[in-house]
C-alpha cells in the first residue's frame, strides 16, 4: 500500500454538524496546511494522468480550483474553471443539476474547450455525484471526451459513483 494515502487521509479534518446538524464535514483545509500531504495528493494524481494525453483539466468551483491547477501544470494541460452561475464574464454554456433541495447551475466559457479534446474533471469530494455528473454533461455537450473524474474524497455510502454511469472515478480516500 502507498503510505502517502494514510498521510493524506489523516490530514483531513472531520467537523461534525457542519454546515447543518448530522453532516460530517470533510475539511480539506487541514490537508492544505501540511505541505507533504498536499504534495502527495498532487503527485498521486499526476502519476496517474501524466501519460494519458489529457489536454483539459476541468476544475469545479470551489475546491476543484485548489487541486486542479497544480495537476494541470504538471501534466501540461490547460485549466478550465467550471463555475457557479453569473461568475464567468464571457459567453457561457450552462448545465442544471439537482441538490438535496432544489437545483443549482454550473457554467463554462464557450470556446474554452474544443470538440475532441480529452478532459479530466477534478473536485475535492464526491457525495451524491450530482455535481460531477453535471460537469460531465457540460463537457460532453461540446464534444469533449471525459477520460475520468478525480476526487480526493468519496463518501461511498451515498453511491455517487452510480450517477456517473460508465465514467471512471478515481479517489484517494473513501
Ligand atoms: C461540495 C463538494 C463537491 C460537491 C459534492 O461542494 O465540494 O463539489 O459538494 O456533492 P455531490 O456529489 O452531492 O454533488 P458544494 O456544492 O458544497 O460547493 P463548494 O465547493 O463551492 O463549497
Ligand atoms: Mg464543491
Amino acid at each position: 500500500a502507498d503510505n502517502r494515502i494514510s498521510r493524506i487521509s489523516s490530514s483531513i479534518r472531520v467537523i461534525p454538524d457542519f454546515p447543518k446538524p448530522g453532516i460530517m464535514f470533510q475539511d480539506i483545509t487541514t490537508l492544505l496546511l501540511d505541505p507533504n500531504a498536499f504534495k502527495d495528493t498532487i503527485d498521486l494524481f499526476v502519476e496517474r494522468y501524466k501519460d494519458k494525453n489529457i489536454n483539459v483539466v476541468a476544475g469545479i468551483e470551489a475546491r476543484g480550483f485548489i487541486f486542479g491547477p497544480p495537476i494541470a501544470l504538471a501534466i501540461g494541460a490547460k485549466f478550465v474553471p467550471m463555475r457557479k452561475p453569473k461568475k464567468l464574464p464571457g459567453e457561457v454554456i450552462s448545465e442544471e443539476y439537482s441538490l438535496e433541495y432544489g437545483t443549482d447551475t454550473m457554467e463554462m466559457h464557450v470556446g474554452a474547450v474544443q470538440a475532441g479534446e480529452r478532459a479530466l474533471v477534478v473536485d475535492d469530494l464526491i457525495a451524491t455525484g450530482g455535481t460531477l455528473s453535471a460537469a460531465i454533461r457540460l463537457l460532453e455537450r461540446v464534444g469533449v471526451v471525459v477520460v475520468e473524474c478525480a476526487c480526493v474524497i468519496e463518501l461511498p455510502e451515498l453511491k455517487g459513483r452510480n450517477r456517473l454511469g460508465d465514467k471512471p472515478l478515481f479517489v484517494l480516500v473513501s
